[in-house]
Order: structure tokens, then sequence, then C-alpha cells
């Protein structure tokens, strides 16, 4: 099949339903070869159910394209690597991994167990890790290569009730600006995405009070499938000079987010003491404090 991914095989995780499963359909439509990872595991990760995977991969093969599923856990280390073989057996190579996987267990974090901690660190930040390390060496080997990495605004400015989460998917900005830099010299990118869209993972907002259901109409023209273009052009040799971005897509906006850097600093000659901070320092800087945001706060205004 022509187009941007023509001859490229592409993994794609948590690809059974919401973002992953459009991303696995563009990629398709695009001239990829897809493997379609999803455990079938409901949104707080409990669960195993092979056929969301099975059906996306029928739903390519009908429009004409190449795809195997598999239903490991991106969430250990042997089965991610399963995952990583599936497409070597499949189509002896591997060009692009889209850590899309994830779950939900939101708690306020005074009340937040180590079982609901654990559970999301294991899906987002290790199940990166673990799939992302398993496909390196065959991306080093062959001198290219890409990873795209879900993020989330929850991470990048905060959100309430997501301790795990938010900590989950600020570690994965750090990973992948991480597999950006060591594997440069092999030509190998890695870039995040924080997407906006309705899926079941945003489905679980309650809609009691007026205000809330306005709220959620509003999020519902956020399409899973308005993410998908983003990632098609990362994957592809389009991307080339792209690495170490994180990105942002709501409905039809495209953002491209900051990284940190200093942006004030303050010296004094002979050294500081804590009462010296508390009179010169603080006061100098306390004019380029964030406000404790959360996400909702910063992008305060409608989908577009
Ligand atoms: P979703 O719940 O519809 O899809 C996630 C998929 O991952 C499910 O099909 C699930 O079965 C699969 N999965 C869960 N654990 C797995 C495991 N151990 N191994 C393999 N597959 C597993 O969620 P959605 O909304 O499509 O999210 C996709 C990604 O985008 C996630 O990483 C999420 O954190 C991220 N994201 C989504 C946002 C949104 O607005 N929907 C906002 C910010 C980030």
């Amino acid at each position: 099949m022509a187009g941007m991914l023509a001859g490229k095989v592409v993994l794609v995780t948590g690809a059974g339903g919401g973002i992953g499963r459009d991303f696995a359909l563009a990629m398709a439509a695009q001239g990829a070869k897809v493997v379609v990872n999803d455990i079938g595991a409901s949104l707080s990760g409990e669960g195993k159910d092979a056929g969301p995977a099975q059906k996306v991969v029928e739903e390519i093969k009908a429009q004409g394209g190449t795809a195997v599923a598999n239903t490991d856990s991106v969430a250990e280390w042997e089965s991610a690597n399963h995952i990583v073989r599936t497409a070597l057996g499949a189509f002896g190579r591997i060009d692009c991994v889209v850590n899309n996987a994830g779950i939900l267990r939101d708690r306020f974090f005074f009340n937040m167990s180590v079982e609901e901690w654990k559970a999301v660190i294991d899906v987002h930040l290790n199940g990166t890790f673990y799939v992302s390390r398993a496909a390196a060496p065959h991306f080093k080997s062959q001198g290219s290569g890409c990873y795209v990495n879900m993020t989330s605004t929850s991470g990048l400015i905060g959100n309430l009730g997501q301790a795990n989460y938010s900590a989950a998917k600020l570690g994965i900005v750090g990973l992948s600006k991480s597999m950006a830099l060591d594997m440069a010299k092999y030509k190998v990118r890695s870039n995040c995405i924080a997407p906006f869209a309705w899926s079941r993972m945003i489905g679980s907002i309650p809609t009691e009070t007026e205000d809330q259901k306005a709220r959620v109409e509003k999020l519902k023209s956020m399409h899973t499938a308005k993410i998908a273009p983003l990632a098609v052009y990362l994957a592809s040799d389009a991307a080339a000079e792209v690495s170490g971005q994180i990105f942002g897509v709501r409905a039809n906006e495209l953002f491209l987010f900051s990284q940190h850097r200093p942006i004030r600093s303050v010296h004094r000659a002979g050294g500081w003491t804590p009462e010296a901070i508390a009179e010169q320092a603080i006061p100098a800087l306390r004019a380029q404090f964030y406000p404790l945001e959360r996400s909702q706060d910063v992008f305060s205004w409608d989908p577009i």
C-alpha cells in the first residue's frame, strides 16, 4: 500500500480501542504494517479480552491494510519483549513504537494505595520503558526508528486525584527525552503527544451538575481520530528532524509545549542563608511563580 508509511512496521500498544485504535487504522491507511497490541483490560486495568485487538486487525484488513494482533501486557519485561518479537516474526522488522497503552486508578493522594500507585506506574512508565527498550537493539542496528509516547497535561500541568498518573506521564516525558538523546547518533527519534480526546478514559467524568454536563458535551467534540495525523507524521520520514519534542492535540488545535528551563535567577556574593532566601531571593523570584493550576485552568477555552 502506498502512503507516508509505506514499507514501515509500526507497533501500537493499547490499540484495541480509543486513541490507539485510530492510530492503528491511520498508520495502516498510510501503508504501514501494524502490530495491534491490547490486552483488552477494563479502564482500571483488570481483566483480559483478546477481542478488541483482533477486531481492529479485521477492520484494517477490510480496508486493504496489513496487521497482526498481539495481546501481551506492556507492563512486564518478558511480555513486552514478546510484543516486539511479534512484529519481527510477522513482518521481519520494526520501525516505530507508539507507547499508548494506559489505565487509570484515580484517587486523592492522601487515600491512594500502594497497589493503585504501582498499577498505573507499571502500565504507563514501566510499560513505555519495557516496550521501547525491547525495540532499541533493532533500531540501533538498523540505524533508524522512532518512538511516539503518550503523555498528558495531568503530568505537564497538573490535575486533582491523579498522583500516580501524573507522575507516570511526566516520567514518560523524561524517558522520551533520554531516548531521543541516547539514540540520536543512531538516527532514532522520540517525541511525546499529550492528547485531549473523548474516550472511555475521560468518559468516567461525573455529570451530575449542569456545569459538568455542559463541560462533558464540549469534551465529546474532541474525537479520538483527531490525534492520529500527528502520530502518523511523527512516525514518517517527513519528521526526520523532529525529536525530543512534546506536542499536544485537541480537536483541530495542535500545540507545541515548552520544556523546563530556568526563567529567573538571583545571585548573592556571599552565598545564601535561609534568612536571606526569605528576605531577598523569594521576593525576587515570586513574580515568576506558577499558580497552583490544573490542566483545565490553563486550557481555559473550548476545544476548536
Ligand atoms: P483507552 O482506555 O480507551 O485505551 C487504552 C488501551 O490500553 C485500552 O484498550 C486497554 O485495554 C489498553 N491497555 C491497558 N493496559 C494495558 C497493558 N498492560 N498492555 C497493553 N494494553 C493495555 O484510553 P485512551 O483515552 O485511548 O488513551 C490512550 C493514551 O492516551 C493513554 O496513554 C492515555 O493515558 C493517554 N491520554 C489520553 C487522554 C484523553 O483525553 N483520552 C488525555 C491524556 C492522555
